[in-house]
């Protein structure tokens, strides 16, 4: 046996009996990283759903497995994998807010999750809520936590979802272009305290994002998707400028032009 937390063999995903993700494998240890990149409609976020099982009624994993400790994932009912969710698993969407309950406050969600899993007041989770929003930019995070979602920003409500997931250190984050709607600034410091949650805890992460900076910084490993398929899988820096793959290749100059137009 290895140390490797999550291992995905040979997964091939179909939605409605439509193949969108062939035969895609990987592997991830404790305290690793792994960006997923590749074109929109690849099945990036596919993947992330399946780990958890919710690709809903009409998605489905035909062939492969999902390994999480020894454990296969794929013949899991939703129920059991739910016991997963929070402490084991974390999850961050590109859109937080719609993942948020719209008609309680912040801080009793936050509340609500952090308590299914630990015995903690509700005092110690807005002071733990608190301190971290601090350290992603949410100065007022007493104001925050007494806030219904849509009192908030679309920025500051993605930031309330990634202090939901990370507040409970879970082994393995799961984050689905977390910081795509946030700007700049408010990037780089959540890619510092994702770091600094891996460096305290070991946290596994899977990171899907257009952001070929901030996978650069983050990841270990890189997995570059096409049309389901898998065009490149290997340490970051190999995939990112020695790639021998045409797709890979042709994405990250598409991305540097996008850069440089930018600029
Ligand atoms: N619920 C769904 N029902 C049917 N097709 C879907 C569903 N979700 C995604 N797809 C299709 O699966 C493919 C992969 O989608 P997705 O995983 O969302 O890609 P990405 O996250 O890389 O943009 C796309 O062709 C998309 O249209
Ligand atoms: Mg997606």
């Amino acid at each position: 046996m290895n140390n490797s937390l999550l291992r995905v063999e040979h997964v091939t995903i179909s939605y409605n009996g439509k193949q969108v993700v062939s035969d895609v494998s990987f592997e991830l240890k404790q305290g690793e990283i792994l960006g997923i990149v590749g074109e929109s409609g690849s099945g990036k976020s596919t993947i992330i759903k399946a780990i958890m099982g919710l690709l809903g009624e009409e998605g489905m994993v035909t062939r492969g497995d999902i390994w999480y400790k020894g454990e296969n994932l794929t013949e899991m009912r939703e129920k059991n994998l739910r016991k997963y969710l929070g402490t084991e698993i974390g999850m961050v969407f590109q859109d937080c807010k719609a993942a948020l309950c719209p008609v309680r406050t912040i801080g009793v969600q936050i509340h609500e999750a952090v308590s299914e899993h630990e015995k903690i007041t509700i005092k110690e989770t807005r002071q733990r809520a608190a301190s971290l929003m601090k350290k992603i930019g949410l100065e007022d995070g007493n104001r925050v936590l007494d806030s219904y979602p849509f009192e908030l920003s679309g920025g500051m409500n993605q930031r309330v979802g990634i202090c939901t997931a990370m507040i409970m250190h879970p082994n393995l984050l799961l984050a689905d272009e977390p910081t795509s709607a946030l700007d700049v600034t408010v990037q780089k410091q959540v890619v510092e305290e994702l770091l600094l949650m891996r460096k305290e805890y070991h946290t596994a992460m899977i990171l899907v994002t257009h952001n070929i900076g901030v996978v650069r910084k983050m990841a270990d490993r890189i997995l570059v998707l096409k049309k389901g398929l898998v065009r490149d899988y290997g340490e970051t820096e190999k995939v990112l400028d020695h790639s021998q793959d045409d797709y890979t290749q042709k994405l990250m100059n598409s991305v540097l032009h996008l850069k440089r137009d930018a600029e």
